[in-house]
């Protein structure tokens, strides 16, 4: 069976998506990843005794490397997950997130529209997929309708302002050239292997530690919160059923308060592992400086991928937080790896 290229397998998501990939029915993938901070070979482990997963350490932008893999591979599907993602690394640091996110993107698109061209027009089955975000659609007001597929772009912050810039990149190479692209905007994810710079593993590591738990602003923040499986899921369930050239918001219908989620997290921590004072870890919770520019709300309106591809998730946000802080206090090997710079002195060593 053809292989699937996946980009950025070695990150929360991706890495969660070829641990969760049926490999006997849906054959063999190739995870690319450049390996930044945020890609963690530890997260994929379990997949050493896997021989129908390779990993290609490369950058998305590497135009020769991508012209290659897809020469070699000749692959069925190429799922686009590579990406600077964090929000307030783009603050600090733009740059980054233009070169990976629309250079990179662009590169990839180019040379994939060439692979395509030369050897797979006759076969009607190829998918280029774009894994993107609801960031582009920019903020909502309290009473605001949720993010659908026709509302217009507005992204606020560089990074959703990158993604954006590569949607329609990706949109423009079907438009224009006819390749078959399919993009899914999903909301903010959560579960197993994410790095502790984003909410909800930031604040169960720093709950741990003793540290205090960095509330922007006033906490009052909406975010619509989706358990990372079901975003694989829905991934899998567009690459195989969803239309050509077609967008399709992913979410949980499950809008929180940031302040809420702390607090549901202290909760849980509070039975799972007692602070060993007695005292309840709602009380490290320190409102610090809000983000600038930081988006109010988002919500995310998923009835197009229900009614068309059948999709919807299997967790609530109660099960699926529950799973995460068990998750997070069970692998605190995984934590320490990748907080305390061990991992990242390995990958020199072992790369050069
Ligand atoms: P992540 O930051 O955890 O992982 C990104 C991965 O991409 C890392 O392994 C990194 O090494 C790799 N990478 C970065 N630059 C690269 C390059 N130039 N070439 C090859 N690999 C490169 O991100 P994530 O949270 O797993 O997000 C994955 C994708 O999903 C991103 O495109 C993001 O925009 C999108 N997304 C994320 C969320 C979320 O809540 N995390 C929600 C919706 C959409
Ligand atoms: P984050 O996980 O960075 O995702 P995004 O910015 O892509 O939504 O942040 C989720 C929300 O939590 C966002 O409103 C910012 C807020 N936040 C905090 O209040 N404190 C923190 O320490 C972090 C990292 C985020």
């Amino acid at each position: 069976m053809t292989s699937t290229i996946v980009t950025g397998a070695a990150g929360f998501i991706g890495a969660n998506f070829v641990l969760t990939w049926p490999y006997a029915s849906a054959g063999p993938v190739v995870n690319l990843d450049k390996l930044t901070y945020a890609g963690n070979l530890q997260s994929l482990e379990s997949l050493a005794a896997q021989p129908a997963h390779r990993f290609v350490r490369g950058d998305i932008g590497d135009a020769e490397l991508i012209r290659t893999l897809l020469r070699e591979e000749q692959p069925r599907a190429v799922v686009n997950f590579a990406a600077e993602s964090h929000v307030d690394r783009s603050i600090l640091g733009p740059e980054e997130f233009v070169q990976t996110n629309i250079v990179g993107t662009f590169r990839l698109l180019q040379e994939v529209l060439t692979y395509w061209r030369d050897t797979l027009k006759s076969d009607p089955s190829f998918r280029f997929l774009h894994v993107s975000t609801d960031e582009v659609y920019g903020t909502l007001g309290p009473k605001d309708p949720a993010f659908s597929e026709t509302t217009a772009y507005a992204p606020n912050s560089p990074y959703s302002a990158s993604k954006a810039a590569s949607d329609h990149l990706v949109r423009a190479y079907h438009h224009t050239y006819g390749l078959p692209v399919l993009t899914t905007n999903c909301s903010n994810n959560y579960g197993p292997f994410q790095f502790p710079e984003k909410l909800i593993p930031l604040v169960i590591h720093n709950a741990l530690a003793g540290k205090p738990l960095p509330v922007y602003g006033d906490g009052q923040q909406v975010r619509d919160w989706l358990f990372v499986e079901d975003h694989c899921s829905a991934i899998r369930a567009v690459l195989e059923k969803g239309r050509v050239g077609e967008t399709y918001n992913v979410g949980g219908n499950s809008e929180k308060k940031n302040l809420d989620v702390v607090k549901t997290i202290c909760a849980i921590l509070d039975e799972l592992k007692p602070r060993s004072d007695g005292k309840p870890y709602a009380d490290q919770i320190t409102f610090v400086q809000d983000r600038p520019g930081h988006d109010r709300r988002y919500a995310i309106d998923a009835t197009k991928i229900e009614r068309e591809i059948g999709w919807k998730p299997a967790e609530t946000f109660e099960t699926g937080i529950q799973k995460t802080v068990k998750w997070y206090l069970d692998h605190h090997a995984w934590v320490h790896g990748v907080t305390s710079g061990d991992y990242r002195k390995w990958v020199e060593k072992q790369y050069g």
